[in-house]
């Protein structure tokens, strides 16, 4: 086999994919006449949900092609790995498991392995795989997933490697998809991020900004309703910027809360969900259309990183403690019972003892419901990695316990309001720790562990010949649930009646 080498990308290069794709189904074929058996992928996600829904639609790619999902990454004879590079840890994931998949390799050589996702933009990740780990045949980037038929084509039938990774920003509408979930949809509404926050690899690696047009977005969610979904989140690094980058129609601008708007008074959902919102971005007309429509989650996934003005200037934030203060009153105002979350990085370069207890006073004074705390982890070629006043481990460490103590008491308290409530919740499946306990998130996000006292509430398929629940019958149904229990991170209930 040659030397990995770099695919130039070919004008209308989407429409020749079909091609390709023709050429591997029949290949598949071919290869299911020889043996008897479909060839089988296995996906490893390793990212945030834009990473996951890009996996979706590599799914649906080889799907297409005559691939069908394997059971185990261990019986697969297809393995892509979708990286992250967020935090040094998701990138000593991919390493991990490479060593892993190297064993796999050498007991099964035909065994294809691709590595794709926000790590292959950085070319420090491909060189190593190319010292260490050169077994992977094909590398590609976020921006490339929609020619996998292609890439294929290189590997299966030209038994060429293939290393693809460009800087293109492209938005490429009408690939098929295999949804992962059936309780939830994932949209995909913009693409890249022009924020550089100043510790963040994610405009390096997702390039810039970049809108899908609202009538497709609006077009790929009928399809969602009309296949039953109850459930739909839209996502973006910055949905709040949506449609900055569109011109605008007779109509008006073309923004994120006329999306989210036009998304609600489809008036088949439930619950309409979006990530993640930038403070610098919010408008008081996206509160008040939040505060309209019941189907739009009773939940504000806010990033604060940080309550120092010092510091979130350093980050490159653009918003102040003030104005993060502002906005969160002003959403516990107009949307009563919201839940407030948020990002929180702890020890960034030059952030003194006095900037962390801004932070914490922060905490205090929003009494976050939830919030995932981060230790700062430089990335390389972000200005915060260059920055001199880097913070010592022991002292990370330290604020990193105090931050994460607060938290767990707010968030507990948060929870134990609610102890006693009726509340709506849509099921996600089985609990991972009890096949027999249901799963499920309120409006606000909260996620409950329910117990059925009496499997006669349930529909009938949802109950097997020995009266065991099937968790899975149920995912996407909503139910009311008396809330028995608070724990930190989530709750106990019981089941009072099921929609059916
Ligand atoms: N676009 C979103 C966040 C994307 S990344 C936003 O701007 O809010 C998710 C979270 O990872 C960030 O909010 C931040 O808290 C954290 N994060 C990103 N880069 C990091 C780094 N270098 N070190 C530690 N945490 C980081
Ligand atoms: Fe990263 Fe900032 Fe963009 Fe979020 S807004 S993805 S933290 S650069
Ligand atoms: Fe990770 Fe890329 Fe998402 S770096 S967090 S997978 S955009």
């Amino acid at each position: 086999m040659s030397k990995r080498e770099r695919v130039v990308v070919p004008d209308q290069a989407e429409m020749r994919q079909q091609v390709y794709m023709t050429h591997i189904r029949d290949c598949q074929e071919a290869h299911r006449q020889q043996t008897g058996f479909a060839r089988r992928y296995a996906i490893e996600t390793y990212g945030c949900q834009l990473n996951e829904n890009d996996s979706e639609y590599l799914a649906g790619l080889l799907d297409e092609m005559g691939f069908i999902p394997a059971p185990s990454v261990r019986e697969a004879d297809f393995i892509i790995l979708n990286t992250c590079s967020i935090r040094q840890n998701a990138d000593d994931r991919l390493f991990g498991n490479l060593g892993h998949i190297k064993r796999l390799r050498q007991d099964r050589p035909d065994l294809v392995i691709a590595v794709c996702g926000c790590m292959m933009k950085q070319s420090e990740h491909v060189d190593k795989i190319d010292k260490s780990f050169s077994f992977v045949d094909l590398i590609f980037g976020p921006q490339d997933i929609y020619r996998l038929p292609e890439f294929l084509y290189s590997r299966l039938i030209e038994s060429r490697r293939v290393y693809a990774v460009s800087d293109e920003d492209v938005i490429i509408e009408g690939l098929p998809i295999h949804r992962a979930r059936r309780f939830r949809a994932l949209v995909s509404i913009m693409y890249g991020c022009n924020n550089f926050c100043t510790y963040c690899v994610v405009p390096y690696t997702r390039g810039r900004e970049r809108s899908r047009e609202p009538q497709d977005i609006l077009k790929e969610i009928r399809g969602l309703s009309a296949d039953g979904y109850q459930e739909v989140m839209l996502l973006g690094q910055n949905v709040n910027s949506y449609g900055h980058d569109l011109p605008d129609t007779a109509a008006g601008p073309r923004d994120f809360t006329s999306l989210l708007e036009a998304v609600a008074r489809i008036g088949t959902f439930s619950r309409i969900r979006f990530m993640t919102s930038h403070p610098k971005d919010i408008s008081d007309a996206l509160l008040d259309v939040m505060s309209r429509y019941t189907c739009i989650e009773r939940h504000l996934h806010l990033p604060l990183q940080s309550g120092s003005d010092r510091i979130l200037e350093k980050m490159n934030r653009r918003y102040s403690q003030a104005h993060y203060l502002d906005i969160a009153r002003k959403a516990r105002e107009k949307i009563p019972g919201i839940t407030l979350s948020t990002d929180l990085i702890v020890g960034f370069p030059g952030e003194t003892e006095a900037d962390f207890l801004e932070t914490l006073n922060v905490m205090q004074q929003v009494q976050f419901d939830a919030a995932f705390t981060f230790q700062f982890s430089p990335r390389s070629n972000t200005p915060a990695a260059e920055m001199d006043d880097q913070i010592s481990a022991e002292i990370v460490r330290d604020r990193f316990q105090r931050m994460i103590d607060l938290q767990n008491r707010h968030s507990l308290a948060s929870n134990e309001q609610l102890v006693g409530k009726t509340m709506e919740i849509l099921i996600e499946g089985s609990s991972s720790s009890d096949d027999q306990v249901l799963s499920g998130r309120t409006s606000c996000n909260r996620l409950i562990n329910v117990t059925i006292p009496d499997t006669h509430l349930l529909p009938r398929e949802a109950v097997d010949e020995k009266g065991r629940v099937i968790g899975q019958a149920l995912e996407g149904k909503l139910a009311q649930v008396k809330i028995t229990k608070a724990k930190t991170f989530s709750m106990l209930g019981e089941m009072e009646t099921i929609n059916t």
